[in-house]
């Protein structure tokens, strides 16, 4: 296996705290209602989006085992805190000098956390954990559950997602379910060689059903660079994949969430 950049993601990278994704505008693409999904847990808001959209079953992976912390404490937060002081623990989360030290973290958080994650937090507590990203209270506050959605959340008691812990380009080989959904989020940006990208979908093909979609997810239009790549990449996988690409709104400027889709619409030949 080729090494994806280290120098970005690794076992202890910082997680992100909130997601810089309009995660309601890819859900009215990909409509994932009653779907198995697998999705990357980054900050914990692609799982808690999905299952809040509709998803049966949804399991995470991440390299970073931060982005499993941060998807727990946001489960614990959910069902016992309320909306803003659930919010003011994410800001507060990020960039914080001592985790265990913010209101709700050893009182109520910490003791719903399983033991490795009650370890790691202690062993990282002050090294800056969650402060991947930037200042999600200036910049991403709009993407924080509604007070509809968080109640929803709430009723549905969530306690975790199952984590696979793994670079990308090896999640194929420890993941046996299928799935309707693969959500790859802002992954890629990182991984320089199309011929990578090319065969880490492909493997991820094999786990999804048939009409299930893979869904590559980037914060901004994709340079005319990345768009002949991924048209390169679908005429190599046209005997089993179909790709769109999404744009928010094209009117707009750089700064437009793009979605990257391949659609499963013949079995994979080996
Ligand atoms: C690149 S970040 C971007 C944040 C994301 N837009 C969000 O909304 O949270 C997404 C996640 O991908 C993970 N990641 C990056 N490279 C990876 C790789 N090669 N394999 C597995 N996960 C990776 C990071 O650890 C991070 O949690």
């Amino acid at each position: 296996m080729k090494q994806s950049p280290r120098h970005h993601f690794y076992r202890t990278a910082p997680a992100y705290v909130m997601t810089n994704e309009d995660l309601r505008w890819v859900n009215t693409i990909v409509n994932p209602h009653a779907q198995r999904v697998l999705t990357v847990a980054a900050s914990g808001d692609h799982p808690l989006f999905y299952q809040l959209f509709g998803a049966t079953h949804v399991d995470t992976f991440d390299i970073s085992y931060c982005a499993k912390l941060i998807t727990d404490i946001k489960c614990a937060a959910i069902r016992s805190l309320d909306l803003s002081q659930y919010s003011q623990l994410i800001f507060n989360l990020f960039n914080a000098p001592c985790v265990t030290e913010l209101p709700h973290m050893t009182d109520t958080i910490m003791p719903q956390l399983g033991s490795l994650a009650q370890k790691f937090i202690k062993k990282y507590d002050r090294s800056y954990i969650f402060s991947n990203g930037i200042q999600p209270a200036l910049y991403y506050k709009n993407f924080l559950p509604t007070p509809n959605e968080y109640q929803k959340l709430q009723q549905m008691n969530i306690n975790s997602f199952h984590f696979i812990n793994t670079d990308i380009q090896l999640l194929h080989t420890q993941c046996p379910n299928k799935y309707d959904i693969i959500n790859l989020s802002n992954i890629f940006e990182y991984i320089h060689d199309t011929n990578i990208i090319k065969d880490t979908l492909c493997h991820l093909g094999h786990l999804l059903h048939m009409g299930g979609k893979i869904i590559v997810h980037q914060t901004e239009i994709l340079t005319n660079t990345q768009q002949n790549n991924y048209y390169h990449i679908s005429q190599q996988l046209a005997p089993w994949a179909r790709m769109g690409i999404y744009v928010k709104d094209k009117t707009k400027d750089i700064c437009q969430p793009t979605a990257i889709i391949l659609q499963k619409i013949n079995e994979i030949i080996r």
